[in-house]
């Protein structure tokens, strides 16, 4: 497994606003520097809620392509790349369907949440039914260690999880498995060899966790070994066969307190977003028409900040002494809540003057975002194929 790789996705709904940033990007931009990072435009999902809608996608990706870079995505540190630039997933998302329950589809909470919550489509597709399937096999195919998601796409990793487990389960099981395994202990030296032989022993009969956790590192030290006998090995301490895809593991990320205009979380649904691209006098515009605490008819009416949703972005963009102020104005009603909202239109226009900018440097250079585009998803299909080759050999589609 890449211990060292994250993947994470997002369908092309075109401009990001204040949410995705706070949300996602800047947990992104983290990543970034610490691992082998793939980020991709999931534009086969967009298909499985929005298939009658006439979106433009091209427009979409691109657009949200720009916004990563401008926010500070980095093309020469992470892979940035389109789905449908990598055919591959669709082909490993058919040979998944193959051994995935039906049942293990019908229970993601999801399916049924988003047919309740979308009632005007037509959710019936079996297209809808297998995106999280669709999004195992862009998790897998990369055999990304970490995924980071937030906590509505949780269960579609510990789904992706028991999907390669299954997968492994059934196709991992080559005639000379043993053999082969065995073979390769042989070439990790007699010390290491032992360790790794007691470790797995260990293991397998009193299921010691820590054995398994040592025997694996054990594993991730050895320079002469090659990858696939790593991976029979991988298979052969917990006792499966080979590890043909590895389980990855979620990455929490923390819930998003960014507030939308209303006070409810930001989002597009809710209509109370800021776009990045928002300009300066409609950030102001927008902050103005925000609801304040409701108690506060007139300038001499004092109020109660948390009733107020424009509190909330205090809390975000404002340091504690603007935040005293405005603690004492709003109580003792010595200032109006135009006067109060100054700090966080300021501070939304700051933040987002850099990224307009960067913005406006990509939007000129159309054909750049292209070659960007074209060479990240030429870099993930070099990986890519190297899957697909491993799981066909192991399915025996090799003629
Ligand atoms: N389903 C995710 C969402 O709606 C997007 C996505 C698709 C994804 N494939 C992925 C996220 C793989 C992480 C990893 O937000
Ligand atoms: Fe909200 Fe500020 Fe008005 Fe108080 S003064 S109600 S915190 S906008």
């Amino acid at each position: 497994m890449q211990d060292n790789r994250v993947l994470s996705g997002m369908r092309p709904t075109g401009q990001l606003h204040l949410g995705h940033y706070h949300g996602v990007l800047k947990n992104w931009l983290e990543l970034q520097n610490e691992y082998d990072s793939y980020f991709f435009v999931a534009d086969w999902h967009a298909f499985t809620t929005h298939y009658s809608d006439k979106i433009d996608l091209e427009a979409n990706v691109i657009e949200m392509v720009v916004d990563w870079l401008a926010a500070g995505i980095n093309p020469n540190t992470a892979t940035i790349f389109v789905q449908s630039k990598v055919p591959e997933h669709a082909e490993l998302h058919l040979l998944l369907s193959m051994t995935t329950p039906l049942s293990w589809l019908e229970r993601v909470p999801s399916y049924k949440d988003q047919q309740l919550k979308l009632k005007t489509k037509d959710l019936g597709t079996y297209g809808f039914l297998g995106y999280p399937l669709l999004q195992s096999a862009d998790i897998l195919m990369y055999k990304a260690g970490l995924v980071p998601v937030g906590e509505d796409q949780v269960a579609h990793i510990e789904l992706t999880r028991e999907v390669a487990r299954r997968f492994n389960h059934i196709y991992g099981r080559e005639v000379d498995f043993e053999e082969k395994a065995e073979a390769a202990i042989g070439k990790m030296g007699k010390k290491q060899a032992k360790l790794f032989r007691s470790l797995r022993k260990a293991y397998q009969e009193t299921g010691d966790d820590e054995a398994l956790v040592k025997a694996q590192a054990l594993l991730q030290e050895q320079q002469n070994i090659t990858l696939g006998d790593l991976e029979r090995l991988a298979g052969y301490i917990e006792g499966t066969g080979k590890i043909i895809l590895p389980e990855p593991v979620s990455l929490l990320t923390k819930a998003s307190k960014m507030p939308g205009l209303d006070g409810q979380k930001m989002s597009k649904s809710y209509g109370n977003t800021i776009s990045l691209r928002d300009k300066s006098e409609e950030i102001e515009a927008k902050v103005r028409r925000m609801p304040t605490d409701p108690a506060r008819i007139k300038l001499t009416d004092a109020g109660d900040p948390n009733k107020c949703p424009v509190w909330q972005l205090h809390e975000i963009y404002s340091d504690s002494q603007t935040r005293d102020w405005v603690v004492d104005g709003c109580t003792k009603a010595k200032m109006g809540c135009v006067e109060c909202k100054q700090p966080v239109i300021k501070a939304i226009q700051l933040e987002l003057m850099p990224m307009q900018e960067n913005i406006a440097k990509y939007q000129a250079d159309p054909d750049l975002i292209k070659q960007i585009i074209h060479e990240g998803s030429q870099k993930a299909r070099g990986v890519a194929k190297e899957t697909m080759k491993e799981v066909r050999d192991s399915m025996g589609i090799t003629y």
